[in-house]
């Protein structure tokens, strides 16, 4: 539904982005992930035909963004990363101005988006604090029912009962069909909502994983203190996946995936242990670690 391919726009300086391609399939919710400056705005502002490639293409369902972005306007619903509305207006003209250009004949489902995200648009736009112009673009975004959605940093600005409200909105969308790319540093969102996750780094794509996968694949770490250094030392010898081995604590950390989980508990049963503490990797600490290095991991890098 959504296609990119060897998207380059170079800005100087390293900036911009460098040969990216990815698709979203119909119905499918792709979480767009990276480091502040990494492309993902100016990913999206291509894919809205507001910035034009100096080489490879973008449509979204078979229309040439950059050629029929008047189409493309009307068909998908944007979520931009910083919301600029113009000055002067109520929050009301402003939806009425959005209607208008969105063709959206029937306000019912306007009205419903402002309960549910609980905003009055009776004030001046300028004097809105920067949640409540946020969810003013959040229901210009959804307004016109929208099957393709480009949210960029949806829930940024929104409070924690926003957010909630916001995933679980998200999570309805889903449900009917609609195909979605979401740019977020939040990884909770990210878990919430995503099929997939693709990583983009200084301009580059630099991995597309399944989200299934990546939640199947995350690590258990085991923390094992034991009571004495006769028990710590044989166990240190066992062929484990060590990431700590701390002979003056006498504590050790071994990776255990899941299909290695009997074997780990055949190996500790004849020891005595002082405590023992089980913690899984978060979806968090697998991408923080990517966010950090240099290292492509899990799954096909792009
Ligand atoms: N019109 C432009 N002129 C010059 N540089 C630009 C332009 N648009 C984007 N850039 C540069 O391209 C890079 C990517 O910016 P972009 O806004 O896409 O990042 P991002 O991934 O959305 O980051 P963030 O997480 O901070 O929102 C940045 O270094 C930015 O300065
Ligand atoms: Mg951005």
């Amino acid at each position: 539904m959504i296609n990119v391919s060897a998207l380059t726009h170079d800005y100087g300086h390293g900036r911009g982005v460098f040969d990216i391609s990815f698709d979203v399939n119909g119905g499918e919710t792709l979480g767009f992930l990276g480091p502040n400056g990494a492309g993902k705005s100016t990913t999206m502002r291509h894919l809205m035909g507001f910035s034009k490639p100096q080489k490879g293409t973008v449509s979204i369902a078979g229309l040439d963004c950059t050629k029929q972005s008047r189409q493309i306007m009307e068909k998908v619903g944007y979520l931009p990363g910083e919301v600029a509305l113009p000055e002067g207006l109520t929050g009301r003209a402003f939806i009425k101005m959005m209607q208008d250009m969105r063709g959206v004949k029937d306000g019912g489902r306007t009205d419903e988006l402002l309960e549910r995200f609980d905003l009055d648009p009776g004030g001046n736009v300028k004097r809105m604090s920067i949640g409540e112009k946020r969810k003013l673009a959040v229901v210009a975004a959804f307004m016109s029912d929208p099957d393709i959605l480009l949210l960029d940093e949806p829930t940024s600005g929104l409070d924690p009962v926003m957010q909630e409200e916001f995933i679980s909105f998200i999570r309805e969308e889903k449900q009917k069909g609609k195909t979605i790319l979401l740019s977020s540093h939040i990884f909770s969102e990210v878990e919430a909502l995503c099929d997939r996750i693709a990583i983009v780094k200084e301009g580059r794509l630099v991995s597309s994983v399944d989200a299934a996968d990546v939640r199947h694949g995350l690590h258990n770490i085991m923390t094992l203190e034991f009571e004495n250094a006769k028990d710590f030392t044989e166990f240190s010898k066992a062929p484990l996946d060590f990431k700590l081995r701390d002979r003056r604590l006498l504590k050790c950390s071994v990776v255990v995936d899941d299909d290695q989980i009997n074997r780990f508990i055949g190996a500790i049963k004849r020891f005595k242990l002082k405590s023992f503490e089980e913690h899984s990797v978060t979806l968090e600490e697998y991408f923080m670690h990517f966010y950090k290095s240099n290292k492509t991991f899990g799954g096909a890098a792009a």
